[in-house]
């Protein structure tokens, strides 16, 4: 059988991240099956965003870098679909292969579909029903462009069915007639994949004094939250009110969105008393295998990321989710993680109810592990 092409599109730093399950699946089970060409659009390029996980979960250097860099959207996502519409007429592939909900997930989908070349969409089906989210028009975009749907809940799959999509549909799947699949969480493969390693060679915890199970972690980078002071503000509030009236420590690997934008929307008082508290550790980005440290070890995650709030729950931590609301509702349902928004006084009540609830419940519903291995024999079963 000849060998299929797939293109990866990267970009963001959980991009890289998700994407070394699949590479990791490629070159375990199906090397002889299937090629990857693995194209980076440089969306981050901080070496702290980016070629720190290339390193460290072996994943292959990217054949070909974009280096597109930061931007407005409409100049970040116009340059991203030019350089991808390149690279495909070059590589000729038999599908491209795209993650999640970022700018890169949205150009890869656009360029693609419009030469017609099957889009594989990893993370498909999530909503949060929040059009003004950046991340909402791209997901619903690339999800209705796309020819295999693979969505790592049973909710992700009833969102696309509610958007006309079958779960039954058969024959040659197509973008006129997508293949829906509910097929686990990759980030959940890596994080058993690599949970032994990070615990083996992390030494985050003693690099930054932190005694496990007594810190809380936190990350902060959604736009919706840095970019608008009253939000920022009530969100460092509050990490500061915890952190004194409990005597808590609190680290905080911070997004470089976030680091640039500290001084210019935190009221002057409130950024000084926070730079002087050494109970707040604000630090730059972290490894994937620090994080898993930094994530395994605390008491308690506080944070507006999307990937963060789901490793929290992997690791049977409580997390409070500072955003209106989430696409991943399992963690809500089950009560293991709660939405708070910005509000000062929610997220103190939430820290506070947490704090004494041992009776937090982590129930499976991130598949058995073996997301990728799933996708990729999906992959060659449904792409001619
Ligand atoms: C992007 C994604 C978001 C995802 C996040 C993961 C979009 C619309 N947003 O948000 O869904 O959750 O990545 O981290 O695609 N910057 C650096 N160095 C870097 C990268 C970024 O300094 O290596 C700074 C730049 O000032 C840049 C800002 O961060 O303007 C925002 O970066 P960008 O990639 O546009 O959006 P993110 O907030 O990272
Ligand atoms: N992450 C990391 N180092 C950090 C912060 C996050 O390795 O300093 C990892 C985290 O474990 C998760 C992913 O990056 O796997 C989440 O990325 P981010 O929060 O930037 O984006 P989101 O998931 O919200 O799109």
């Amino acid at each position: 059988m000849r060998k299929k092409k797939i293109i990866t599109i990267v970009g963001a730093r959980p991009q890289i991240i998700k994407a070394s399950a699949i590479s990791r699946a490629v070159a375990l089970f199906f090397a002889d099956q299937i090629d990857e060409v693995i194209v980076h659009t440089g969306q981050h390029y901080d070496e702290n965003m980016s070629q720190v996980f290339f390193d460290e979960l072996g994943i292959p250097s990217p054949d070909i870098n974009l280096s597109v860099g930061s931007g407005s959207h409409g100049k970040q996502t116009a340059t991203m679909i030019e350089g991808i519409e390149k690279v495909i007429l070059d590589e000729k592939p038999n599908a491209i292969v795209v993650y999640g909900d970022t700018n890169s997930t949205l150009a890869a989908g656009v360029a693609a579909s419009k030469i017609h070349i099957p889009v594989v969409h990893i993370e498909a089906g999530l909503r949060s029903y929040n059009k003004k989210m950046p991340e909402e028009v791209n997901r619903i975009m690339c999800d209705h462009v796309s020819s295999l749907l693979f969505s790592p809940t049973k909710t992700g799959v009833e969102n696309l069915l509610k958007e006309g999509f079958k779960q039954e549909a058969a024959g040659n799947y197509t973008m006129d007639n997508p293949g829906v699949f509910h097929c686990g969480d990759v980030m959940y493969d890596n994080s058993i994949h690599f949970s032994e390693m990070s615990a083996q060679e992390s030494t985050v915890l003693a690099d930054n004094k932190l005694i496990e199970g007594e810190y809380i972690l936190s990350t902060i980078h959604r736009n919706d939250n840095t970019d608008k002071p009253e939000r920022i503000t009530g969100i460092f509030a509050a990490l500061q009110a915890i952190s004194k009236e409990n005597n808590v420590e609190i680290v905080l690997p911070l997004h470089p969105r976030t680091a640039k934008i500290l001084t210019q929307n935190l009221p002057a008082e409130l950024y000084l008393s926070i730079q002087s508290n050494p109970n707040i550790k604000l630090i730059p980005p972290v490894s994937f295998l620090d994080m898993i440290a930094l994530e395994k070890n605390s008491k308690m995650v506080i944070t507006d990321s999307g990937g963060v709030q789901k490793e929290a729950f992997f690791f049977n931590k409580a997390c409070i989710i500072l955003r209106p609301e989430t696409e991943w509702i399992e963690l809500v349902s089950c009560g293991s993680a709660t939405i708070v928004g910005w509000s000062k006084d929610k997220i103190i009540e939430a820290y506070n109810r947490y704090s004494n609830d041992s009776s937090l419940r982590f129930p499976p519903v991130f598949g058995d592990g073996k997301a990728a291995e799933f996708i990729c024999d999906m992959m060659l079963k449904h792409l001619s």
